[in-house]
């Protein structure tokens, strides 16, 4: 299916009309927590259905050179880590983050509270990625965490002092991060007195529901999270449902393609991530959930989607942190939804692996899409994005420019195959990021 065109372009052929059952890789969050939380609790933790990907495979490494013995090798189906507690040990200097930004700002909780100095260094694109948002906070908590400084912004690389033990601080996030809340309740479970993480929205909440089943002294209301020292205890097994971000690529194919149907086995419908499937049901989207498993630590189900004619909508702030990573595709299909889609609150799409406003429109607008942006004041007085997609005009397939960005990639991918039409790229390596599968299951499709 994927075929070199020239040293940079790939050419993905179209698909046909398909039926078909897949069952997709682990859940990304889910699995850089499970190596987190595994490898400083007490006992062995069998993790099933983990996401080999770039970015889990980065924080599997660096808990290795943090003395952690994690049994995997390339292919495993289970990885086995062998905790160490809650102290690691540092025989390097530095330890490299890659292009993880999960990675990075998680760890940062962590190594701020251990009593080692240490450098965190990434590779350049995360460089450009804002780091102030936690090291801020974890300064307020005493630690001796600093990033490079330009004006009042901080990036990689950041350095660790130690600076004692941390304090507990009540915290309102300014910004609504999973991966900020996450870092500030993973040094929490070090700090003198309470940790209280308060979000303004609600963001992915797989770090706390982990967290319990870890044993952890946590306790959540609402959007009031609050940890305190804490000894984890390995629950022994974790099973990784797959993952819905990855899913959400085969859900958009299904809905545009023609008489077409799919079922995904075990996706994680966690409410705070799975938010895509509300907005999608609005668009008049033929969705439905089967044997879901509710009282499992992150619920999951098989989700069955039908080609379906969409509508546009109105997408509200609030809405964004359950389905940020989504945003993406959720263009590509109010690019084919007829009439005018609205969304608000964007501006953290500027941060990710690249300016992903910046990226989809600068696509779309190749494939013949209105697509128009308006800086507001959101509701919280803060500078905001909007952006309206005019659609349901018949798309043109266009070569894909993907700014190295994985999610940018395999959302055009999916506009192109929905025209029936080949797809090309210009960079396809970036997929492997979260989805190194993505080609073999959009070919496993082809061949149902
Ligand atoms: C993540 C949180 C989100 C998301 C990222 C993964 C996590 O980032 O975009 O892909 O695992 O906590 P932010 O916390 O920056 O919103």
């Amino acid at each position: 299916m994927r075929e070199f065109h020239n040293s940079l372009m790939f050419k993905i052929n179209p698909l046909k009309e398909f039926n078909t059952e897949i069952t997709l890789p682990g859940d990304k969050s889910i699995s850089h927590r499970a190596i987190m939380l595994s490898s400083i609790a007490k006992g062995a933790t069998k993790i099933s259905n983990f996401l080999d990907s770039e970015d889990t495979l980065r924080t599997l490494n660096v808990f290795r050179q943090l003395g952690v013995s994690i049994d995997y090798s390339p292919g495993d189906k289970e990885v086995i880590v062998k905790g160490r507690g809650k102290y690691l040990s540092f025989e390097k200097k530095a330890l490299y983050m890659g292009e993880s930004g999960t990675t990075i700002r998680l760890i940062s909780g962590i190594l701020s509270a251990q009593r080692t100095a240490i450098t965190i260094t990434s590779a350049d694109s995360l460089k450009n990625r804002p780091m102030a948002r936690i090291t801020l906070p974890l300064r307020l908590m005493g630690a001796g965490i600093q990033g490079r400084r330009i004006n009042n912004s901080e990036y990689p690389p950041l350095k660790i002092a130690p600076a004692g033990r941390l304090r507990g601080i009540t915290y309102r996030l300014p910004v609504a991060s999973a991966q900020v809340k996450s870092c500030l309740l993973l040094a929490g479970l070090y700090a003198q007195g309470k940790t209280t993480v308060i979000e303004q929205v609600q963001s992915r909440d797989h770090t706390e529901r982990m967290l319990k089943i870890f044993s952890a002294n946590i306790k959540v209301r609402r959007k009031r999270i609050t940890v305190s020292d804490s000894v984890l205890n390995s629950p022994k097994r974790l099973f990784v449902p797959s993952d819905f971000s990855s899913s959400a690529f085969f859900i958009g194919l299904t809905l545009l393609s023609k008489n077409s149907r799919i079922v995904i086995k075990n996706v994680s419908i966690n409410p705070s991530r799975a938010g895509l499937l509300k907005v999608l049901r609005r668009m008049g989207a033929k969705i439905k959930l089967n044997n879901l498993n509710k009282d499992y630590f992150e619920p999951y189900a098989d989700i069955c989607v039908e080609s379906s004619f969409l509508k546009a909508v109105n997408v509200r702030e609030e809405e964004i942190p359950l389905l940020i990573d989504e945003l993406p595709l959720l263009f590509v299909l109010s690019a084919f939804a007829k009439g005018v889609t609205s969304i608000y609150g964007l501006k953290e799409l500027r941060v990710k692996e690249t300016d992903r406003i910046y990226s989809m429109g600068y696509n779309l607008k190749h494939m013949g899409v209105k697509f128009s942006l308006k800086n507001y004041i959101n509701s919280s007085g803060d500078k905001d994005v909007m952006i309206k997609i005019k659609g349901g005009k018949r798309l043109m397939p266009s070569s894909i420019k993907t700014f190295s960005d994985h999610r940018t990639a395999m959302s055009l991918i999916i506009a192109n195959l929905a025209l029936n039409s080949l797809a090309k790229a210009d960079n396809i390596h970036c997929i492997s990021k979260s989805f190194p599968q993505f080609f073999k299951k959009l070919d496993s499709i082809r061949v149902s």
